[in-house]
């Protein structure tokens, strides 16, 4: 987790958030992105640069999947910029600087809200949920600020076609899921859980446990 040191300095960076501190370039999860070397070989500013060529130091070699303590959810959600020449428009309609980013950052700081972990992929977010009542609960407490953007999104867009927002719910029940990342960084699910690695013959029927077919 990201202490007072940790977030003196906020820097750019496409997926959102990032903090320079002491001990390296953290994202808002608090997985370490770079080390403390890498940083001082190419400072702060340029974190995206940085993190590209340190990366290979962050890939878990071989073969590797990941597990979650019982029951969760993935929400996956996104935005459209319809029109981009209204893309400024657009950014206040999707909540301007109290939208996606500030949104994560205030879950991260708050992990009882229930966000195990989340991706960005361009403008679709990967989120990973402890259940579907934290999720339901965040986007409705009037203390959380996702329900003010809600309210200010229809009002703000109405019938007006120029951002595109999406999402969908996935209830997944413990162990029917399964994964594999062959020589990746963590992704996905092995941000949210835990990585582990997998040894011998394994398939992904294996791992759902369901019989030959
Ligand atoms: C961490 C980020 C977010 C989460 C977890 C989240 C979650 C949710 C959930 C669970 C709902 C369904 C509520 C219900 O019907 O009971 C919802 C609806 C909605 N969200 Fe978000 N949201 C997030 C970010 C945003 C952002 C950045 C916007 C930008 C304006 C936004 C706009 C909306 C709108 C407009 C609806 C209502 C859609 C409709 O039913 O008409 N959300 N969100």
């Amino acid at each position: 987790m990201i202490g007072d040191r940790e977030t003196r300095q906020t820097i750019w960076h496409p997926e959102f958030l990032v903090y320079s501190g002491p001990s390296g370039v953290i994202d808002v999860n608090g997985s370490r992105l770079l080390t403390r070397e890498c940083v001082t070989v190419f400072r702060p500013q340029i974190a995206l640069t940085a993190r590209m060529v340190c990366a290979m130091a962050r890939v878990n070699p071989g073969r590797w999947t990941a597990e979650i303590e019982g029951d969760f959810v993935v929400f996956i959600i996104g935005a459209r910029l319809n029109s981009p020449l209204k893309a400024i428009r657009s950014f206040a309609d999707l909540g301007g600087r109290r939208g996606m980013p500030y949104m994560l950052k205030h879950l991260i700081q708050h992990p009882d809200k229930g966000l195990l972990g989340y991706q960005n992929f361009g403008l679709t977010n990967v989120q990973y949920w402890r259940s579907f009542e934290h999720l339901e609960a965040f986007a409705k407490d009037p203390n959380d600020p996702h329900s003010a953007a809600w309210r200010q999104y229809w009002k703000r867009v109405g019938n007006s076609t120029r951002s595109g927002i999406w999402h969908e719910t996935f209830l997944v029940r413990a162990g029917e899921y399964e994964a594999i990342y062959g020589n990746m960084p963590a992704t996905g699910l092995g941000r949210a859980g835990r990585l582990v690695p997998i040894s011998g013959s394994t398939s992904a029927r294996k791992r759902l446990h369901r019989k030959a077919g």
